[in-house]
């Protein structure tokens, strides 16, 4: 089977609460979606990678890497799910249904390419794919809706879902296509698995492979990707 990569980047970025969206925020002098598609560039054996970005994305043409010729880009959706759909469709033509789609977040510039090695590696004879993540650490509780504890969660089974989630092309486009159609949103490529009975398989990843999501994680992206290159 082939390899391919899907990079959902059309986010606004609210959480953010930034002039622009995170993935055009500045990271030891680039930008963060440029961070994290070098790194995705430079694994072996990929076969193409389409990046999603937002249709009135006026930032993205002024990036070198918007030229390319290994990144084709697409138009991104309403929701992170309907962005990676896009570049799903995008690939029909070429990607067989036993190919691999490898869906990363612009918003995970520190992923390394040793930890993607070891998922593929995980799942080199999986039926269906599988996700990177890490154990959950801090106790989690359950609140009811005047924030009182409810339950303490047994943390021995949760872990924290990353990404690259890796699947075949022709369940993953299934389970998306099917999430589209019924409106149900799905925050991660798994849980549309998920919803049809399948169960993907956790590997255990890293933890400097964080999402940037508000302000404060763009000072640790810098520390991590420092720490990686020094
Ligand atoms: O908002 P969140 O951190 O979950 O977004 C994860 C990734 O999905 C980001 O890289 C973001 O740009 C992308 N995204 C997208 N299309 C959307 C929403 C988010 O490609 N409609």
């Amino acid at each position: 089977p082939k390899f391919w990569v899907v990079v959902p980047a059309a986010g606004i970025g609210t959480r953010m609460g930034a002039d622009k969206p995170k993935q055009y925020l500045s990271l030891l002098g680039q930008t963060v979606l440029e961070h994290t598609l070098q790194r995705l560039l430079s694994l072996a054996g990929i076969e193409g990678l389409v990046v999603a970005i937002h249709p009135f994305d006026d930032l993205w043409p002024a990036l070198p890497l918007a030229q390319d010729p290994r990144i084709e880009s697409v138009d991104g959706g309403h929701e992170r799910c309907d962005s990676v759909l896009n570049g799903l469709r995008q690939l029909a033509p070429r990607a067989h249904k036993l190919d691999w789609v490898l869906v990363h977040d612009a918003a995970r510039p520190c992923v390394r390419a040793e930890t993607i090695h070891t998922l593929c590696e995980a799942l080199r004879e999986h039926l269906v794919g599988g996700i990177l993540g890490v154990p959950v650490s801090d106790t989690l509780k359950r609140l009811d809706e005047h924030y009182g504890i409810q339950a303490t969660l047994d943390r021995r089974a949760l872990w924290y879902a990353q990404t690259p989630q890796m699947f075949r092309y022709g369940l993953l486009r299934q389970a998306l296509e099917e999430a589209a159609a019924n409106k149900r949103a799905v925050t991660d490529e798994a849980s549309a698995l998920e919803a049809l009975g399948y169960c993907p398989r956790m590997v255990e990843g890293s933890r400097d492979n964080i999402k940037i999501t508000r302000p404060e994680d763009l000072a640790l992206a810098a520390m991590i990707l420092s720490r990686q290159q020094g």
